[in-house]
């Protein structure tokens, strides 16, 4: 959450700083700004509060200068979205810059003490305090063995600061007195170190440093970074200095290309046949009817006497988690539970020891599921992230994983990442099936069925005109309903969530049977229902729950898979999908309900891409 970037070397640092933020905004755009040490001396800021566009014009008017610099575009934690409280926050005097991403728990004390010290405060963040803490130790550095200017002297008062703090951060550091030096550490928020020729880049993720360099160093926690335009050196809270792993950028770079569409989210959407089949690439083994993988690092024997699955994740990442219950207890009859990466972390639930736990995240930087895996991987359980981001910090922390290769999801709102997690956990229970009892032939339907999946997605992109209509006679409500069972209560779930993320429109997932325990109460002639009725093992159950909805006055919207004369009957729009076996229902039948939303979105004049509140990477707890 939020975006960091910082430049040393000899050239403008202002173009990489923008682009960067551009390629970050989508971690958070509620305010920016940079800072850059002038060509004259002394540190220059400019913020503003919205997006990096408008700190894009103001530069325009007046530019900022110099060939060290950092940058930052937030999504606000303390204190509201205005320029004070916008990054790069000056410590001290105008001594130093600095860039925060996380959450300093102790920051009130600190504040405190340093108010009491005389320090002026500008701004509500908790990230002014790491400046005027840095500030703070450096005076006393230089006062001290260092008082002739080094850096060492900075590089001890940003040790000595973060030493003080308690809680999350990656940041950045300039001084007004060193041109030549960046500070980065990081201890919970990521960073990258783009390691350049007479020229070096920092940013939060690897997106910002396409294009500039192809070599990256991966900060871990409590690592610092001392930069310098012609050398880097990396030290460790406890281990002093340690030898930097420099990696190749992967190839799946950003692509910033909206390429014709109007929205990421909508290039997204039409990307899915094609992200599908990446999911799929390589791990369809039909001579054994079944699947493989290559990185989950667990032995034949070791995966043969698992026990109990735990499937954790956030927000979209959460339903996935929730269909892959249905998956692998219906697949392979493994007992699956399902936690909120959020819950899991502080309810200490027992897990026996033949227990492993799946992360399952598209950024791979969502600080809960982070925490929760880290939580049960200090229990000595087997972690695994299934995971879109090549690199990111679950990635590197789960003991294996699975990629998704659906390529970079840039809209806020999840959809190729969905139904790319979708695919992935349909594979992983035909394997774990396969391992125990599901004979041969299920199998191999069940890899017939998978490898139809891009060109069913395909066609399912064909209604995209006829949602656009209903979307024209439904965006008014402000109250809808997401009714499924079985495989496609989840799909409701993320029908619901789609819409309430991007259209700001109330919208509730429900079990269609669950309703008439409560939420039946919400239907009225103004609240549409968006029902879930394929053919398949509960159509029947589903259908009476839509007519209970009918009888009510309530609209309904109905998403089948055939030319269904019952539902036609009854629902007030339909909208047909391509049949599939009911376990791949919820890949095929999102398609229609990210378009919904997507649609009712745009009508409604909401920026698709960039809703609200939100942020792509929930790197905060
Ligand atoms: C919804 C959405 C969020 C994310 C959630 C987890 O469209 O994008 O609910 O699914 O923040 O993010 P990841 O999957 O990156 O861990």
């Amino acid at each position: 959450m939020c975006g960091i970037v910082g430049y040393v070397g000899s050239k403008d640092a202002c173009p990489f700083l923008i682009s960067g933020l551009q390629r970050l905004e989508y971690r958070g755009y509620d305010s920016a700004g940079i800072s850059t040490l002038r060509p004259t001396g002394g540190l220059g800021v400019t913020k503003v509060a919205g997006r990096v566009a408008d700190l894009d014009s103001a530069l325009q008017r007046q530019a900022l200068t110099g060939a060290l610099g950092i940058g930052h575009t937030r999504w606000a934690t303390h204190g509201a979205a205005t320029e004070d409280n916008a990054h790069p926050h000056i410590g001290g005097q105008g001594i130093l810059s600095l860039a925060h991403n996380g959450v300093i728990e102790n920051y009130e004390s600190l504040k405190f003490a340093l108010q009491a010290k005389g320090y002026a405060f500008r701004s509500q963040t908790d990230s002014e305090v790491v400046a005027h803490l840095i500030a703070d130790c450096f005076k006393n550095a230089a006062a001290d063995q260092h008082g002739d200017g080094s850096v060492q002297s900075g590089i001890e008062a940003v040790q000595e600061a973060l030493s003080q703090l308690r809680g999350t951060y990656g940041l950045v550091v300039m001084f007004r007195d060193y041109p030549d030096l960046l500070i980065a550490a990081r201890c919970g928020s990521p960073l990258v170190v783009g390691v350049g020729k007479d020229e070096q880049f920092v940013a939060s993720d690897t997106s910002p440093l396409v294009g500039f360099t192809e070599r990256i160093i991966y900060l871990a926690d409590h690592q610092l970074a001392v930069i310098r335009s012609n050398n880097i050196q990396v030290l460790h809270r406890d281990q002093g200095r340690i030898r930097p792993d420099i990696q190749t950028l992967s190839s799946q770079t950003v692509d910033a290309n909206l390429e014709g569409y109007g929205h990421y989210m909508l290039k997204e959407i039409y990307e899915q046949p094609e992200s599908i089949q990446n999911a799929l690439r390589g791990r369809l083994d039909k001579d054994n009817a079944t699947a493989k993988f290559g990185g989950l690092n667990l032995t034949t024997q070791q995966l043969r006497g698992i026990q109990r699955i735990i499937l954790t994740g956030c927000g979209t990442s959460w339903h996935s988690a929730l269909v892959g219950e249905y998956l692998i207890e219906e697949l392979a009859r493994i007992p699956v539970e399902v936690e909120y990466a959020s819950e899991l972390r502080y309810r200490n639930p027992p897990v026996d020891h033949d227990t492993i736990v799946f992360g399952i995240t598209q950024s791979g930087e969502t600080a809960d599921t982070l925490a929760a895996l880290r939580e049960v991987k200090r229990k000595g359980h087997h972690t695994l992230a299934l995971c879109n981001v090549i690199g990111s910090s679950i990635a590197q922390e789960a003991d294996g994983g699975v990629y998704l290769h659906a390529g970079p999801e840039i809209g806020v709102a999840s959809t190729k990442a969905f139904t790319s997690q979708l695919t992935v956990l349909s594979m992983l229970a035909l394997y774990f099936g396969r391992l125990r009892h599901l004979s041969f032939e299920a199998g191999q339907r069940i890899i017939s069925q998978l490898e139809s999946l891009p060109s069913l997605v395909e066609k399912t992109l064909e209604c995209h005109g006829q949602v656009k209509e209903i979307a024209e006679r439904y965006a008014d409500a402000t109250n809808f309903l997401y009714l499924g069972r079985n495989y496609n209560f989840p799909t409701a779930l993320e029908g619901a969530l789609k819409l309430k993320e991007i259209s700001y429109i109330h919208a509730e997932g429900y079990p269609a049977a669950e309703m008439k325990h409560g939420p039946i109460a919400l239907v009225d002639e103004r609240t549409p229902s968006v029902f879930i009725v394929p053919q398949g093992t509960v159509y029947d159950k589903v259908l009476s729950n839509l007519q209970e909805v009918k009888a009510r006055g309530g609209p309904v919207i109905a998403i089948v898979d055939h030319d269904d004369r019952q539902v036609t009957n009854l629902a007030d729009a339909v909208i047909q999908i391509p049949q599939i076996e009911d376990f791949l229902q919820p890949i095929v039948a999102a398609i229609p309900l990210q378009l919904l939303s997507y649609e009712i979105a745009l009508l409604r004049g909401c920026d698709v891409d960039k809703p609200r509140n939100l942020a792509k990477s929930v790197t905060v707890e």
